[in-house]
């Protein structure tokens, strides 16, 4: 979603805004723009389309400034074109905004406005705001104390940056429900919406909280609430190099990080086995441990890949440590009456940590009195800094919008949440040992399926024209067939819908014909002579199968048009691995179609709004 940026020092802001706009590209976004003050002046430069129309643009243009703020939009209100980009101007040009998330009330704002003489460009929430914010400067306010004052009236999620010809030595941000991070240097300091344009220029932030508002200059910042109570934050420091968010040698970041998987997975692992005793040790959940291990129920709730991961999660805890769990959308939790108690533990999982969905169902279990933890990627995320106590899945950044790595390292974390409940209560430490074992030889069974690479690219050749797909699974791998339907549709464009391979037969089978594909993910388990009637059934009305199986002799080859052969690993932990082959096989379909993986159409990396 909407990325923003800013920087305050005694450099040319442009070209750092242009790479902090490029590094925050994978957000996903429709069109972008920079604004700086020049002199007495104030200059935007916004075009429809990339970064890169309007670095060439701006190339033409002469902007030079020691101020400015940039943005990349992902398209709410009005259409991506040019008007619609930010940043916006108030209605004299003196003041200008950069805005991430939603002004629910902006309608009525803008009528009251309009009343008072304003007039609008664009079809934009955000154009209302800055406006508001003019309203208040001009009757003598501060800029901070505009802001302020006009946040005051503003219903719903913001992450902003706002900047004024007369007052050029700051820029005002705020946030409420829209990650925003200041980025300290020396003599110079920066804003961003996540960590990523500030790692090549500082590693010390502080990241807002929902409800301040700050004012930064160029060789200090101060916070407030916004109830302007002065507030004393922490800097923190991020851990995160340049090359981890670069793409290396790799045509796309999608395809580093499916490579990276193995390494990913190492670090999830590390540190977090006891292998002599079947344990597993999370540092944070320490002194939680035993609140988990008796709560009646677990929830998982989270969105997209992040609820996939929660799904094979409920198998592995039923199954392991004997808890009812249940798994929600985070969107739907929000807007129903779940019945909590405070017996219950909710896990929220989130790669991004910033998913407003899942953000605001942690909020609604808090207020239950639930115990709720967090499963995140992104280190100091809203998520993560908002849950009672949890779990990095140290996946490292994730850039390509398909969540890949993500979702491994959400597995691993889930199996070692599993192995800590489950010793706690009834697994025995042989069992620990089989599952600790199986987990720390991981990393090696990725490589293996990773080596099959150029095997599966010939597939996905065959499969280019496809208009629809089925993928099917029973068991641990039913939401890896979820799974791997998402990732191709999100970046292939191609219908695809993920079932439970017996359920086929109660609706989907209607489908099948010569041009459907149907992917079984069949690992040799308990159920896998019933997914070989399931295929059975598929090949019976002449659909094309792809099998991903651990053989590839005997029946299962008879009845597949392509087998992918991926090694064993224990039941629990087969989703680590079934999934590989099936981002794989999406991500060749794609970069064979011509589209753009990393970025795909309509899509959003962190979805910061409802
Ligand atoms: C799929 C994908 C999305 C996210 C979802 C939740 O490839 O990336 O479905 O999984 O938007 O995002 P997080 O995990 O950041 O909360």
């Amino acid at each position: 979603m909407c990325g923003i940026v800013g920087y305050i020092g005694s450099k040319n802001c442009v070209p750092i805004l242009i790479d902090g706009l490029k590094r925050l590209e994978y957000r996903g976004y429709d069109s972008a723009g920079v604004g700086i003050l020049d002199g007495g002046d104030a200059k935007i430069a916004k075009y429809a389309g990339k970064v890169a129309v309007l670095e060439d643009n701006i190339a033409r243009m002469k902007m030079d400034s020691e101020i400015g703020i940039g943005h990349t939009r992902w398209a709410t209100h009005g259409e991506p074109n040019q008007v619609n980009a930010h940043p916006h101007f108030n209605s004299d040009e003196t003041i200008m905004i950069i805005h991430n998330g939603i002004i629910e009330n902006y309608s009525d704002l803008k009528i009251m406005l309009e009343k008072e003489g304003y007039n609008f460009r664009s079809e934009t929430d955000t154009e209302v705001l800055v406006n508001l914010i003019d309203k208040y400067f001009k009757l003598g306010n501060s800029l901070f104390e505009a802001v302020r004052r006009a946040l005051k009236k503003v219903n719903g999620a913001y992450g902003i940056a706002v900047i004024a010809v007369n007052e050029p030595d700051k820029i005002i941000v705020a946030k409420n429900g829209s990650p925003l991070v200041i980025g300290v240097g020396e003599n110079e300091n920066f804003i961003a919406s996540d960590v990523t344009p500030l790692i090549p220029y500082t590693r010390d932030v502080v990241y807002l909280e929902d409800g301040e508002i700050a004012e930064i200059k160029k060789d200090s910042f101060s916070v407030r609430s916004i109830s302007n109570k002065i507030l004393s934050k922490t800097i923190e420091s991020v851990e995160m190099d340049v090359d981890e968010i670069s793409k290396g040698s790799y045509p796309h970041y999608m395809l580093k990080e499916i490579m990276e998987q193995p390494e990913s997975v190492k670090n999830s692992l590390r540190g977090r086995i006891i292998h002599e005793e079947g344990l597993s040790k999370l540092g944070g959940l320490i002194g939680f441990e035993e609140r988990i291990a008796n709560s009646k129920r677990i929830i998982i709730s989270a969105c997209g890949t992040s609820w996939h991961a929660g799904l094979v999660g409920e198998y592995m805890i039923e199954q392991y440590a004997g808890i009812p769990v249940e798994v929600e959308y985070a969107s739907e939790f929000r807007y129903r009456e779940p019945i909590l108690c405070k017996d219950d533990t909710v896990i929220f999982i989130s790669q991004s940590g910033e998913t407003a969905d899942t953000l605001a169902a942690m909020k609604e279990a808090k207020r239950r009195n639930a115990l709720v933890l967090g499963v995140c990627n992104v280190v100091g995320s809203s998520i993560a800094r908002l849950s009672d106590a949890g779990v990095y899945i140290h996946a490292g950044p994730e850039i390509g919008v398909a969540s890949t790595k993500a979702f491994t390292s959400q597995l691993t974390v889930l199996a070692l949440i599993t192995l800590m409940i489950a010793r706690r209560k009834r697994m025995s430490s042989v069992k620990g040992r089989e599952i600790s074992e199986a987990l720390l030889q991981i990393p090696d069974r990725m490589k293996e399926i990773l080596k099959l690479n150029d095997e599966i690219e010939k597939i996905a050749e065959e499969f280019v024209d496809a208009k629809n797909f089925l993928y099917l699974g029973r068991g641990f791998n039913f939401p890896v067939a979820l799974e791997g339907a998402l990732k191709l549709k999100e970046i292939s464009y191609i219908h695809a819908e993920g079932y439970p391979a017996a359920e086929m037969k109660h609706g989907p089978i209607a489908l099948i014909d010569e041009n459907m594909p149907a992917v079984f993910i069949a690992p040799h388990d308990a159920i896998y002579d019933k997914v070989l009637s399931n295929i059975e059934e598929v090949k019976a009305r002449k659909g094309k199968v792809i099998t991903i199986a651990n053989e590839s002799n005997g029946k299962i080859s008879e009845l597949s048009d392509f087998i992918i052969k991926i090694p064993k690993t224990i039941n629990m932990l087969t989703p680590i691995l079934t999934v590989i082959p099936l981002q794989l096989l999406a991500y060749h379909i794609a970069v064979k179609k011509g589209l753009n993986v990393d970025q795909p159409r309509n899509l959003a990396k962190s979805v910061t709004v409802e």
